[in-house]
C-alpha cells in the first residue's frame, strides 16, 4: 500500500525536485582531518548549502562530522523546496574509527555471528559520526584473486558468502532501522562484479545465467531477506549489458522475482560510464537507460539533475518511472525515521561518547585473532615462548598508516596497534625484541637486508611480516602476479639463509601465490589486514594466548597462473586425478591442487576425523538426512575446530562442482576429547539452478564429506529419491 504522506509529497514536487531526490554526491566539505584552509572549507560548505537549498541532492557520501552535518540537514529542512531530509552515506567497509579486520579476513573466522557483531559495532560508530547509510557489505563472490576487491567480500564460496552477507546486514541495520545507532545497509555491487574477466577491475563479466544465479546472486538474496533496503549497481557489464542499465537485473529479478522494496543507487558515475561502454549514446540516453532499468539514484555524475526534467517533458521518460524511483527513495528515508527526526544520528554528544568504546576495541582484537589462519606449523614452532629472543622484521612492523588496511575511509590511525607495539606489550620491558623494517613494500631499502640479517643472527627466531601493503589491494588494484613483491622476497631469502627459524606472518587482501623462503618457512600465518588491533592480535596468536582458529575463505594456488582458482569448480572430462598427467586438464608446471585449500586452517593441537556417516541410505520427499563424523582432538592443547560439510552431486543434467560447502560447525575440544558433529541436509540443500532458471535437486547419488577443509576425507553416499 502506498503511504499517503509520501504520495502527497510526490504530488507537490517539481520535476527538478524529483531529479534532486534521485541524485547523491560525494561530500567536498566535511573531513575528519585538520582543516588546512578554513576559508576554503567555509566556501565549500556554503556552495554545498546552496545546492541543498535548491533541492538538488538527496544526500551526500563520505563526509564526516556531526556539527556540520546538522548544519547541512538544517538547510535541507528549512530551505529546500519540500524540506525533505538529506541522507548521509559512507563507505564503512570494515569499521569506522575502530577498524575491524578486512571483510575477507573476517570471513576466515567462518563465524558469521562475529561479522554481525562487528557490523553492529561499526554501525554504532558510523551513526555517531553522522552516517545513516553504509555502502556495505560487499557481497560479491570472488574466484579470481587477481581482482583487487576480493578483500572486501567473503571470498570464493557462495554458501559462506550468503551467511556473511545476511549477518552483516543484520549487524548494520540492528533490530530497528529507525534507531539512532542503526544504519541502512547497501549490499553491493549488484551484480557479478566479482566475475570480471581476468580479475581486471571494471572489466566485463561474461557468465552464463546459471552461474549468475547459482554463484553470484544468492548472497544478495540473503542480504535482502535479512532486510537490506538498498543496493548498488555494479560497474561491470554482464554478457554485454552494464548493470546500471540492466533492466532484467534491477527490475525483473530484483523487484519482480524477489520483491525488493528498497532503492538502487548507481556506483560512482556508473550511469555516465554507460556512454564509454558504448551502451548509451550520450548523457540523456544514459539517464533514460538507467532509470528505465530501475536505477533510482545517480551517484556523482549529476546526470539525473541535468537531464531528467527535459527528458520527461520530451516524453523519453515517463512520470510514472520517475515517481516510482522517488517513492523508493522517500520510502527508505521514512524507514530510517528521517522524516520524524531529521537529526537522527547527528548527535553532538554521541559523536564523542560512542566512538572507540572499550567494547568495540575488545571486539576488534577478538575479531582480529579469529581471522588469523595457521597455514603451516612444522615442528610445532608456534606458539612461541615470550622469553625467546625475537627479530621482528618487515616493512609494516612499525608502520601505523598501513594498519587499518584497504578501504578504511575513516580510521583512527593514531590508535592502531602495530606489530612492534603488540609484541612489545606482550613481551614486557625485559624481553629481547629487535625490530627492523628490512625492506619497503615494493622496493628495497638501503641497508635494509643487512640490518635484517644482523637482527636475525642476534635472535633465536625471526617473525617476518611480509606481503602486500594496504594500497596493493582494493578497488583498481588488480594484479597480474599475486605474489609477494620481489623486494620482500629477497628480504625473506636473506633472513632464512641465516638458518634461524622463520615464522611468516602474511599480510594480504587476497590469496597469495607463495614462493621461495616464504613458502618454505616452517610456520606461516595468514593475517590479512587485521585493522586497529593488528599488533595485539598477532602477538596473542603467536604467543598462544589465543589459538588460531581461522579457515581460508579463498584457495591459495601454487602459482598465479592457476587463477581463477577455486575449490568448487566443475570437473572436466579429463580430470587429473592420478599421477598420470598425460592428456589431462592441467598446467605443465604445477599440479591442480591448491597449496592451501579453501577451508584449510590448523590449530595448535592436532585433530582427526573419522569416516563420514549418513543416517540413511536414501533421502525421500521433504525429509532430511543426517550426515555426521567423529572429531577427535589428538593433540596436547585445547582446539577450536571448524568442521565443514561438503557435497557432490555425482550425476546431473549439468556438471556439478567437485565439492560444495553446505554447512560448518564450530567445536571446542580438550586434548583427547571426541565429539560427533552432525549436519542435516534437505532436498533444498541439494538443488542447483537449471537453464530454465528454476532451482531444484535431481534424484541420484550424492557424496558427502564432513572434513576439516575442502580436500581429503572419505565420503559417505546417499541416494536422493
Ligand atoms: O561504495 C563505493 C563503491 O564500492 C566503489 N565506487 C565508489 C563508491 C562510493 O565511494
Amino acid at each position: 500500500a502506498r503511504d499517503p504522506f509520501i504520495e502527497r509529497l510526490i504530488a507537490t514536487m517539481s520535476l527538478q525536485d524529483k531529479a534532486g531526490q534521485l541524485s547523491i554526491y560525494s561530500d567536498p566539505a566535511r573531513t575528519d582531518g585538520p582543516v588546512i584552509n578554513p576559508g576554503l572549507a567555509r566556501q565549500s560548505m556554503e556552495s554545498l548549502k546552496a545546492e541543498i537549498a535548491a533541492g538538488r541532492m538527496t544526500g551526500l557520501f563520505n563526509g564526516i562530522g556531526v556539527a556540520a552535518g546538522r548544519e547541512l540537514q538544517r538547510t535541507a529542512i528549512e530551505q529546500s523546496p519540500h524540506g525533505i531530509p538529506l541522507i548521509f552515506a559512507g563507505d564503512v567497509i570494515h569499521g569506522m574509527k575502530t577498524a575491524f579486520p578486512v571483510p575477507l579476513g573476517e570471513a576466515a573466522s567462518f563465524d558469521p555471528e562475529l561479522a554481525r557483531r562487528t557490523a553492529r559495532a561499526a554501525a554504532v560508530e558510523a551513526s555517531a559520526k553522522g552516517i545513516h547509510w553504509v555502502f556495505a557489505p560487499m557481497v560479491d563472490i570472488a574466484r579470481d584473486q587477481r581482482w583487487g576487491r576480493v578483500v572486501e567480500g567473503a571470498g570464493e564460496d557462495t554458501w559462506l558468502g550468503r551467511h556473511f552477507a545476511a549477518a552483516r546486514v543484520r549487524g548494520f541495520q540492528g533490530d530497528d532501522l529507525k534507531a539512532e545507532d542503526s544504519v541502512l545497509a547497501c549490499p553491493k555491487h549488484f551484480a557479478a562484479y566479482g566475475a570480471v574477466m581476468g580479475g581486471m577491475e571494471y572489466n566485463s563479466a561474461d557468465i552464463p545465467e546459471t552461474s549468475l544465479r547459482e554463484t553470484h546472486l544468492p548472497p544478495f538474496k540473503a542480504a535482502f531477506d535479512a532486510g537490506a533496503l538498498s543496493t548498488m549497481s555494479s560497474f561491470n557489464d554482464i554478457a554485454g549489458v552494464p548493470s546500471t542499465g540492466n533492466r532484467y537485473l534491477l527490475t525483473d529479478i530484483l523487484r519482480g522475482e524477489w520483491g525488493f522494496k528498497g532503492l538502487v543507487v548507481s556506483d560512482y558515475t556508473s550511469d555516465e560510464e554507460m556512454i564509454l561502454h558504448g551502451f548509451a549514446a550520450d548523457g540523456p540516453d544514459a539517464v533514460v537507460k538507467a532509470l528505465d532499468a530501475g536505477c533510482d539514484v545517480s551517484m556523482q555524475s549529476g546526470l539525473y539533475n541535468k537531464h531528467l526534467p527535459a527528458l520527461v517533458k520530451a516524453g523519453r521518460i515517463s512520470m510514472t518511472t520517475v515517481d516510482t524511483a522517488v517513492r523508493r527513495v522517500l520510502h527508505v528515508k521514512q524507514a530510517l525515521g528521517l522524516f520524524d527526526n531529521p537529526y537522527r544520528s547527528l548527535s553532538v554528544a554521541r559523536e564523542q561518547s560512542d566512538v572507540r568504546l572499550p567494547q568495540a576495541i575488545a571486539l576488534a582484537r577478538e575479531a582480529a585473532c579469529k581471522s588469523i589462519v595457521l597455514l603451516k606449523n612444522d615442528g610445532e614452532l608456534l606458539p612461541l615462548a615470550r622469553s625467546a629472543r625475537i627479530a621482528l622484521i618487515g616493512p609494516c612492523v612499525s608502520d601505523k598508516s598501513d594498519m587499518p588496511g584497504p578501504w578504511a575511509s575513516f580510521p583512527d590511525v593514531a590508535t592502531c596497534v602495530t606489530p612492534e607495539e603488540g609484541f612489545r606489550a606482550a613481551m614486557g620491558p625485559d624481553a629481547t625484541l629487535i625490530v627492523v623494517r628490512g625492506s619497503d613494500y615494493e622496493s628495497p631499502l638501503d641497508g635494509g637486508i643487512d640490518q635484517a640479517v644482523a637482527a636475525a643472527k642476534a635472535s633465536d627466531v625471526v617473525v617476518l611480516v611480509v606481503g602486500e601493503s594496504a594500497g596493493m589491494s582494493g578497488e583498481a588494484q588488480a594484479r597480474v602476479e599475486i605474489t609477494i613483491p620481489d623486494a620482500q622476497l629477497a628480504l625473506a631469502d636473506a633472513v632464512a639463509a641465516t638458518g634461524k627459524p622463520v615464522i611468516v606472518l602474511l599480510r594480504h587482501g587476497r590469496a597469495l601465490a607463495l614462493t621461495g623462503a616464504v613458502r618454505a618457512a616452517p610456520a606461516i600465518l595468514a593475517t590479512w589486514f587485521l585493522g586497529s588491533e593488528t599488533g595485539n592480535a598477532m602477538a596473542d596468536v603467536v604467543f598462544g594466548d589465543r589459538a588460531p582458529q581461522g579457515r581460508l575463505p579463498v584457495s591459495f594456488p601454487q602459482a598465479s597462473g592457476q587463477e581463477p582458482f577455486f575449490y568448487n569448480h566443475r570437473t572436466t572430462g579429463r580430470p587429473q586425478v592420478t599421477d598420470d598427467r598425460n592428456w589431462k586438464a592441467r598446467y605443465r608446471e604445477v599440479t591442480n591442487e591448491a597449496l592451501y585449500p579453501f577451508g584449510h586452517g590448523l590449530t595448535y593441537s592436532t585433530v582427526s576425523y573419522s569416516g563420514t556417516e549418513v543416517s540413511a541410505p536414501t533421502l525421500a520427499g521433504g525429509g532430511s538426512i543426517a550426515v555426521s563424523a567423529m572429531v577427535t582432538n589428538t593433540g596436547k592443547r585445547r582446539a577450536h575446530e571448524v568442521a565443514q560439510l561438503y557435497i557432490h552431486d555425482k550425476v546431473a543434467s549439468l556438471t556439478q562442482p567437485v565439492r560444495a560447502l553446505k554447512g560448518m560447525k564450530h567445536l571446542d575440544l580438550d586434548p583427547g576429547e571426541s565429539a560427533r558433529v552432525s549436519f542435516m541436509l534437505t532436498r533444498a540443500d541439494l538443488a542447483f539452478v537449471h537453464p530454465d532458471r528454476r532451482a531444484f535437486a535431481e534424484p541420484g547419488a550424492f557424496d558427502v564429506w564432513v572434513a576439516p577443509s575442502s580436500v581429503g576425507g572419505v565420503p559417505a553416499r546417499f541416494v536422493l529419491l
